[in-house]
């Protein structure tokens, strides 16, 4: 079997996605390593992160290449990024995450991985990373109430005309007692204010919470 470059730095092997290892021989979150003619892939497992699951689900925009710069809000430990950190090997990922000890480790990951710069702030605070500048690629999954707020506060600061938003919704996090499908109305609607909406992918069974957004401004 042979491993196939399906876009940019995305590779695609016996029905798995796969990255080109930026640092051989190192694991991130315990995912399985693959080395074919001399070169090591990190298998991109849609049970642990969102874009992955997305892609398995037949995302078509993937905005992602060598030099893209991207806004994440919502960074955690580093599981999506560190992927991105493959891809976009001379871009650069400003990786936001307000919870300290999810912090620890993303500061940890970064340090192998240049392209990674950790930023400590509340996704809502917007001007505290303002010096980042504009973006090409705003990506987000906070799970909060928020959640489509916070993403257009984001998109009006950081993302150029022509730019892709990528959100993961979570429903439930929004209103508990609405069904699903009534708060993707919602927020689509809102979202529709600023943004094209390209796509809107149902996660399950990779993730059974959330809604995943592709938008252009
Ligand atoms: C579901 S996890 C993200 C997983 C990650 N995107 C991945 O795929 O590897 C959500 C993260 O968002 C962070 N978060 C929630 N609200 C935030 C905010 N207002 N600003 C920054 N980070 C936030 C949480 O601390 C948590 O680590």
């Amino acid at each position: 079997m042979e491993i196939k470059e399906v876009k940019e730095g995305l590779y695609y092997y016996g029905g798995d996605y796969y990255t080109k290892n930026y640092v051989p021989g190192k694991k991130v979150y315990g995912e399985k390593l693959l080395t074919i003619d001399g070169v090591e892939y990190r298998r991109w497992d849609a049970f642990r992160s969102k874009l992955a699951g997305a892609l398995k689900k037949g995302l078509k925009d993937f905005p992602f290449s060598k030099k893209a710069e991207i806004l994440y809000l919502g960074a955690s430990t580093g599981t999506t990024v560190s992927h991105l950190s493959d891809i976009c090997e001379d871009g650069v990922i400003y990786a936001v995450e307000h919870a300290p000890q999810m912090m620890e480790k993303l500061m940890k990951l970064a340090e192998r991985r240049d392209n990674i710069v950790p930023i400590l702030a509340d996704a809502r605070m917007p001007t505290e990373y303002e010096d980042i500048g504009e973006v090409g690629v705003l990506y987000q999954d906070v799970a909060q109430p928020d959640q489509v707020r916070i993403l257009l506060l984001n998109e009006r600061k950081f993302l150029k005309d022509g730019g892709s938003a990528m959100l993961c919704l979570k429903t439930h996090s929004i209103d508990v007692t609405k069904e699903k499908e009534e708060t993707l109305k919602g927020a689509k609607e809102e979202l529709k204010t600023r943004l094209s909406i390209e796509e809107v992918i149902d996660l399950d069974p990779y993730d059974k919470e959330h809604y995943f957004i592709a938008m252009r401004k």
